[in-house]
C-alpha cells in the first residue's frame, strides 16, 4: 500500500496500478450497483469506465448527505455582492427544491436522456436546475451568461433541448442584462425548437412570458410532483459543456456519470485538503467548468458548504469583497483565476482592504484558468500568509491535471509551476515528430492515455473531432493542446497554447470565432486575431482588419461597428475593443498568416524574420498599427 502522506508513494501507486487506486477511490461514493469492468479500453482511445456499474449523480451530492444524518448542514450559500444578500440552503431543503423542481422538468416532458439548456446567471436556482437535471436523468448544457444569442443559438441547435431554463436577468456590477430577450432571440435563430422555457423571475426585472412556450418556473412548480433519483448507468452523460475550438462552431464536452462523482469526490480531501462540513469557495461562474466541478459537483458529492458567489473581486462594492466572504462564512479554501487577484491587486496594492477582516480561517489558495504569473503568487502569498497553489486544467479534463497535493503532502512550491502531475495523469512533452523532449525543453505537453475518470469520454455529436482534436496527432496520448516543458525535479511548466485559443480573465476564447465573426462583416475582406498580453486579464483579442478593394468609409466607423458586431454575435464576455486597419497581413508563401510573429511584435517579445514571409516589408506596417493601439512599444 502507498504512504499516503507521501506524493510520490501516492502518485506511483496510481500509475503502476490504476485498477487498485480507482477502485479504492470509487469505494468512498454510493453505488446502486458496483461496475462489473472497471476499465473498458475496447474502443480505445474513447476509455469507458466503471461499466455495469448504477448510480446517480444528484444522489450522492444531495440525497446521500440527508440519509447520513446531516439533513441540517448548510449546503449552498448564496452571498451577492451586488443586491447586498445572503441565502442558505441546507441539504434537506436542497433535496426538497431539487425533487420539486425535477417534476417540474419531468411535467414538461423532459426524461431520461434529454437534454435541457440552462441560461442563468449565479442564482440559486442555477444549482438546483443542475440538479434536478442529474435527478432524473436529463443532460444539462449549462451557457455562460456573457454570451450573445448567436452563441446560445449555436448551443440550442447542436444540443437540441427539450427545455430552456433561464432567468429573467443577471446582474452585472451597475446594470441589470435582460436575458428573456437574449433567449427569445437564440430560439429565432435557431433551427430547433425548445418544447418549453422555463422562466425563473428575478426581483430586478419581470421577464415577458410567451403564450404556450414560456412557464414560471415557480409555476411549473407547483404544479406538479416531486421526483425521486433515477438509478443511471456509470457511463451515461451528466452534462455537455460548450468550450471554444479553433473555428466558430464550440465543442460540446460530455461529462459521463460514475467516473465524474469518484475524481471529483476524490479530489477534495486529496487536492483541496477539506473535509465534510468545511465552508469551499469557487469564485467562478456555473457557466464554465470550475462552476460545474467545483461549485456544484465535488464540494456537493464530498459533503462542503459551497458558496455561490454573485459578484465581482473588485466594484462590488471594493477591493475587499472577497476578504468579507471568506471572513463571514469562514471559507477554508478559495479558488479563484489569477485575473480576480490581479484586479484586487492593482485597486489595493498595499492590502488596506484586507486588514479591515479576520480570514484565519483561510488554509490556502488555489488558482487556475490560466498561468499563475509569479508576481501576482508572490502578492497573494505575501497577502494572505497561506499556501498558493497554481493548478493546471481544462473544460476537457474536469479535474487538474497537474496540482500541488496539501491533502497529501504540501510539496515546494515553485512560481510558475502548477507543481507535478496528478495521481491519475502520466505525462510527457513530445516534440513534433512525436519523440519525447529532453528534461526542460518546450514541446506539446500529452497525457499518456487513458485518461483517467472524470475526464471526458467523447464531444457531443462529434465522435470524430474528437478524435482528430486530442488523439490523431500523437497517437497513444492525448494531446492538451498545451505547450510547456518538465524540469528536472518534474515540475511542469505550461507556457501557451499550441492552437488559436486565447485566454482572456480566465475565459477560453477562440480567436478562429472572433475571425468568422468579423470577416462577416461586408466591407471587412480579410482579418487577423491575436492574443496580446494585458497586465489584468492576461490576454486581449486584438484585430488587424484589410477591408476589401473599393471601400471607402472611415476606418474608424468600420472598427466601431467590427467592435460591435463581436459583442453582439459572440458577447461580451469577448471583451473584443482593440482593432486596427492595415492593407496587407503579413503571410508565409503558402498564404498562411503570420499570426505567432505578429503576436510576438505586439507582446514586445524577441522575434525573427520567418524564412517563409511572402513580403517582410508588411511587418513594418503591422507594427505601426499595434503601436497605434498601444502595443509593440
Ligand atoms: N452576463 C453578462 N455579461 C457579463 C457576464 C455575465 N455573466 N460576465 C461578464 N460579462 C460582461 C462584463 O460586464 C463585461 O462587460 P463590459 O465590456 O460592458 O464591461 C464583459 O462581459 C467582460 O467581462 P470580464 O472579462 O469578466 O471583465 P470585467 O471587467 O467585468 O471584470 C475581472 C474583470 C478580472 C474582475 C473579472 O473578469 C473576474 O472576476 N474574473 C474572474 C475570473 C473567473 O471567474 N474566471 C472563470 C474561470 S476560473
Ligand atoms: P478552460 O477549458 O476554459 O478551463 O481553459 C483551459 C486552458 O486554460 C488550458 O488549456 C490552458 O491553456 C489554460 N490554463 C488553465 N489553467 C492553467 C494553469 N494553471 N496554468 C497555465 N495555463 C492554464
Amino acid at each position: 500500500m502507498p504512504d499516503q502522506n507521501s506524493f510520490d508513494s501516492v502518485y506511483q501507486h496510481s500509475i503502476a496500478q490504476p485498477e487498485a487506486f480507482w477502485e479504492q477511490a470509487a469505494e468512498a461514493i454510493h453505488w446502486d450497483k458496483k461496475w462489473d469492468q472497471l476499465i473498458d479500453d475496447s474502443d480505445a482511445p474513447f476509455t469507458r469506465w466503471f461499466v455495469g456499474g448504477k448510480t446517480n449523480v444528484c444522489y450522492n451530492a444531495v440525497d446521500r448527505h440527508v440519509d447520513s444524518g446531516h439533513g441540517d448542514q448548510i449546503a449552498l450559500i448564496h452571498d451577492s455582492a451586488i443586491t447586498d444578500s445572503v441565502k442558505t440552503l441546507t441539504f434537506s431543503e436542497l433535496q426538497q427544491q431539487v425533487a420539486a423542481f425535477s417534476g417540474a422538468l419531468a411535467s414538461q416532458g423532459v426524461e431520461k436522456g434529454d437534454r435541457v439548456i440552462l441560461y442563468m446567471p449565479m442564482v440559486l436556482e442555477a444549482v438546483i436546475a443542475m440538479l434536478a437535471c442529474a435527478r432524473i436523468g436529463a443532460v444539462h448544457s449549462v451557457v455562460f451568461g456573457g454570451f450573445a444569442s448567436n452563441e446560445l443559438a449555436v448551443r440550442i441547435d447542436d444540443c437540441q433541448p427539450k427545455v430552456i431554463v433561464a432567468a429573467s436577468c443577471g446582474l452585472e456590477p451597475g446594470r441589470v442584462i435582460e436575458y428573456k430577450p437574449l433567449l427569445d432571440k437564440a430560439v429565432e435563430l435557431a433551427e430547433h425548437t425548445p418544447d418549453k422555457c422555463v422562466v425563473l423571475q428575478r426581483p430586478q426585472c419581470a421577464a415577458t412570458i410567451n403564450g404556450d412556450r414560456d412557464i414560471d418556473w415557480h409555476e411549473a412548480v407547483t404544479k406538479s410532483e416531486p421526483k425521486d433519483c433515477v438509478s443511471m448507468d456509470a457511463t451515461d452523460p451528466l452534462y455537455i459543456l460548450y468550450t471554444s475550438g479553433t473555428t466558430g462552431q464550440p465543442k460540446g464536452v460530455v461529462r459521463d456519470t460514475a467516473g465524474g462523482i469518484v475524481a471529483l469526490h476524490w479530489t477534495m480531501k486529496n487536492i483541496y485538503n477539506v473535509n465534510p462540513g468545511d465552508v469551499y469557495w469557487a469564485a467562478s461562474d456555473v457557466g464554465w467548468v470550475v462552476g460545474h466541478s467545483y461549485i456544484v459537483y465535488a464540494p456537493l458529492f464530498a459533503r462542503n458548504t459551497s458558496i455561490v458567489f454573485e459578484g465581482k473581486p473588485v466594484g462590488t462594492p471594493d477591493p475587499g469583497t472577497f476578504w468579507r466572504v471568506i471572513s463571514q462564512h469562514n471559507v477554508k479554501v478559495l479558488f479563484t483565476a489569477p485575473t480576480a487577484f490581479r484586479a484586487i491587486k492593482k485597486e489595493d496594492p498595499e492590502g488596506e482592504y484586507l486588514k479591515k477582516y479576520d480570514v484565519s480561517c483561510l488554509q490556502s489558495l488555489f488558482l487556475a484558468g490560466e498561468r499563475t504569473d509569479p508576481d501576482t503568487l508572490q502578492w497573494a502569498t505575501d497577502q494572505l500568509g497561506v499556501p498558493v497553489i497554481d493548478h493546471w486544467w481544462q473544460t476537457e479534463t474536469g479535474w487538474a491535471i497537474c496540482s500541488n497535493c496539501p491533502g497529501i503532502e504540501l510539496l515546494p512550491i515553485k512560481q510558475g509551476s502548477p507543481t507535478k502531475p496528478l495521481p491519475g495523469w502520466e505525462m510527457d512533452v513530445l516534440d513534433d515528430d512525436g519523440k519525447p523532449v529532453k528534461r526542460g525543453d518546450i514541446g506539446s505537453l500529452v497525457v499518456k492515455l487513458p485518461l483517467p475518470p472524470g475526464t471526458f469520454p467523447t464531444l457531443w455529436n462529434a465522435r470524430d473531432r474528437m478524435f482528430s482534436s486530442y488523439f490523431s496527432r500523437f497517437p497513444g496520448y492525448y494531446e492538451s493542446g498545451d505547450a510547456g516543458y518538465i524540469d528536472e525535479d518534474g515540475y511542469v511548466y505550461v507556457m501557451s497554447r499550441t492552437d488559436d485559443v486565447i485566454n482572456v480573465a480566465g475565459h477560453r476564447l477562440s480567436t478562429g470565432a472572433i475571425e468568422e465573426v468579423l470577416a462577416s462583416h461586408p466591407d471587412v475582406a480579410e482579418c487577423a486575431v491575436l492574443g496580446v498580453r494585458d497586465a489584468l486579464k492576461g490576454e486581449l483579442p486584438l484585430g488587424c482588419l484589410v477591408l476589401s478593394s473599393g471601400v471607402d468609409r472611415a476606418d474608424d466607423d468600420i472598427i466601431t461597428e467590427c467592435i460591435a458586431l463581436v459583442r453582439e454575435k459572440i458577447g461580451p464576455v469577448a471583451a473584443f475593443k482593440l482593432a486596427a486597419v492595415v492593407n496587407r497581413l503579413p503571410k508565409t508563401r503558402s498564404g498562411k498568416i503570420l499570426r505567432g510573429t505578429m503576436k510576438k511584435i505586439a507582446d514586445n517579445e524577441e522575434w525573427k524574420m520567418p524564412a517563409t514571409i511572402d513580403d517582410p516589408a508588411i511587418l513594418d506596417e503591422i507594427t505601426l498599427a499595434l503601436k497605434s493601439l498601444g502595443y509593440a512599444d
